[in-house]
This record gives structure tokens, C-alpha cells and sequence, in this order.
């Protein structure tokens, strides 16, 4: 398609002038510039510093497998930065365990068992036909369904279990302590990462780590409750909306850097 569309809009005949002079290509323009600005400013005014390089360096170090191209980059799924960050933590961890909360179509959920093809990897998001118990942000759109998981169609990797529950009422207990690599991304309203983020780091094992997705301006749920818990070391990931806290000894594990092969 050309950048100028120069067809009038019907009743409004003047259009098509406004479109020949390319203004309505140059206003998109000033668009991404002004988000691009936005995005900026947020990043140089966060209270959280990036991931230091020594960490994110050994962490990047591993290898690991991507999904299909055609499952890459769909909305409401996690970008390629970011699928590519949380399965190199996974494999720096060597994680035997992990939680994801918001399984949406399941393309972060099998990459981590793709990636970890000994590891138990849990799965929850809420019914298709459930009704949160608080209430959600006007971007919490996606709903996942049994129906769209990407995961039952690719080969398989580590064993995943499927929880069909609002995260508000699920019973996290049987996991305390257990999780190596515990990833939020459910509903972005405060109340909702709040909880999700208490129980994260209560089902977070010794060795373990957690990942927060949607660390921006337009999720400020997340970022309130982020910036709250800031003690207990928060770090973001450069050219990602994700944030992570990482327990001492997963950190030694990170420094170990891959086993030769
Ligand atoms: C942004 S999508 C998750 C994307 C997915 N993690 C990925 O990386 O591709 C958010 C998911 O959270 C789920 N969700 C929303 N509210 C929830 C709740 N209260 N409890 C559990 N899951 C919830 C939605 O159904 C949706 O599937």
C-alpha cells in the first residue's frame, strides 16, 4: 500500500486534499516519534536500572529454540526479544520447574519446555468464560482458550500442565518454594499483579527467579506495584518490557555460564 492515500472521504471532500499533501502519513510519523519519546522518558526516569551486562551477557550466552516464524510477534504474545530473554534465563537456571501465569495462546509456554526438555512447566489463565474477581485494565483484551493453544501442535519439549483458574482464587500453595522460574503475565491491573506478584515470590525456589512482563508506560498497574517491591532487586531488560528478580544463587547459576559441549 503507498504511504499517500489520496481517495476523498465520503462527505468530507477536503480529504482528499489533506491526503495528496501527505499529511496523514506525516501525523503517523509524529506518531511513532511521540511514542517513541514517551518510551524514552520512561525508561530514563525508572527507578529500576537494567540487568547488569556480566549477567545479561552469560544469561544471552545460551543457546535456545524459537517458535515458528508465523507464531512470532502476534498480538498479546510475547515479542522476540522478550521469548528470547526468558528461555536464555530458563537455560542459564537449568530450571527443573516453572509457572507462568497467563498462558494466552501458549507460544511463551511451549518455548520454555522446548528449551527445557526436562522440566515441568505449569500454565494458568483464566476460563474464556470466566469473569475476573477484580477488575482488569482497558489493554486486558486476550483471553487465552483450549481451542488456540500453540503448544498441543509443536513438538513436544518438557511436560506442561494446563490450569484453568482466575489467578485471584487459585491455590498457589502446593508450589511454595518450588518454582525455578516463575513468569506474570496475567491481568495488569493493580490488585491483580499485586496478588500474582506475592505469589510468585512465595512459589520461587532457592535457586530460582521471576519475570514480569509489561514493565511501560501504559501498564500502570504494573509499574505502581514494581515500583513498590523495588527492594527487593529489580532489574529491566534492555530492549524488552520485562523485569526480573533474580534470587542470589540463581545468580550464581547465570555466572556458571553453559556447559561445553
Ligand atoms: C498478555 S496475555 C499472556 C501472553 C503469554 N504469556 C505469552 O507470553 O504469549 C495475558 C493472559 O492472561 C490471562 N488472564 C487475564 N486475566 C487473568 C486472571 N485473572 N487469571 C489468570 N489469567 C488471566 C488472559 O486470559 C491472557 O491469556
Amino acid at each position: 500500500m503507498g504511504e499517500v492515500e489520496s481517495e476523498a472521504v465520503p462527505g468530507q471532500p477536503w480529504s482528499q486534499f489533506h491526503n495528496v499533501l501527505g499529511l496523514k502519513s506525516f501525523g503517523r510519523r509524529l506518531d511513532i516519534l511521540r511514542r517513541q519519546y514517551l518510551n524514552h522518558r520512561f525508561d530514563r526516569r525508572s527507578p529500576l536500572d537494567p540487568l547488569p551486562d556480566h549477567l545479561l551477557s552469560r544469561i544471552y550466552d545460551h543457546e535456545v529454540t524459537l517458535p515458528p516464524r508465523r507464531l512470532l510477534m502476534q498480538p498479546g504474545a510475547q515479542t522476540i526479544d522478550g521469548l528470547l530473554f526468558v528461555a536464555s534465563l530458563a537455560a542459564a537456571l537449568e530450571a527443573r520447574t516453572v509457572f507462568e501465569i497467563g498462558t494466552f495462546t501458549g507460544v511463551t509456554t511451549w518455548t520454555l519446555a522446548r528449551n527445557l526438555p526436562e522440566a515441568s512447566v505449569h500454565t494458568l489463565d483464566i476460563p474464556p468464560e470466566g469473569t475476573p474477581t477484580w477488575t482488569v485494565e482497558k489493554d486486558d483484551v486476550h483471553r487465552g482458550s483450549e481451542e488456540n493453544l500453540v503448544y498441543k501442535r509443536l513438538p513436544a519439549g518438557g511436560e506442561i500442565t494446563q490450569h484453568w483458574s482466575d489467578s485471584a482464587t487459585f491455590d498457589f500453595s502446593p508450589w511454595y518454594d518450588t518454582i525455578d522460574l516463575v513468569y506474570i503475565d496475567g491481568a495488569h491491573s493493580e490488585p491483580y499483579v499485586r496478588s500474582d506478584t506475592d505469589n510468585a515470590l512465595r512459589m520461587m525456589s532457592g535457586r530460582g527467579a521471576v519475570v514480569w512482563d509489561d514493565y511501560w508506560r501504559l501498564s500502570p498497574g504494573v509499574v505502581k506495584v514494581l515500583h513498590e517491591r523495588s527492594d527487593i532487586g529489580l532489574h529491566r531488560i534492555p530492549g524488552t518490557r520485562l523485569v526480573v528478580h533474580v534470587g542470589r544463587d540463581a545468580e550464581e547459576a547465570i555466572l556458571r555460564g553453559p556447559r561445553p559441549t
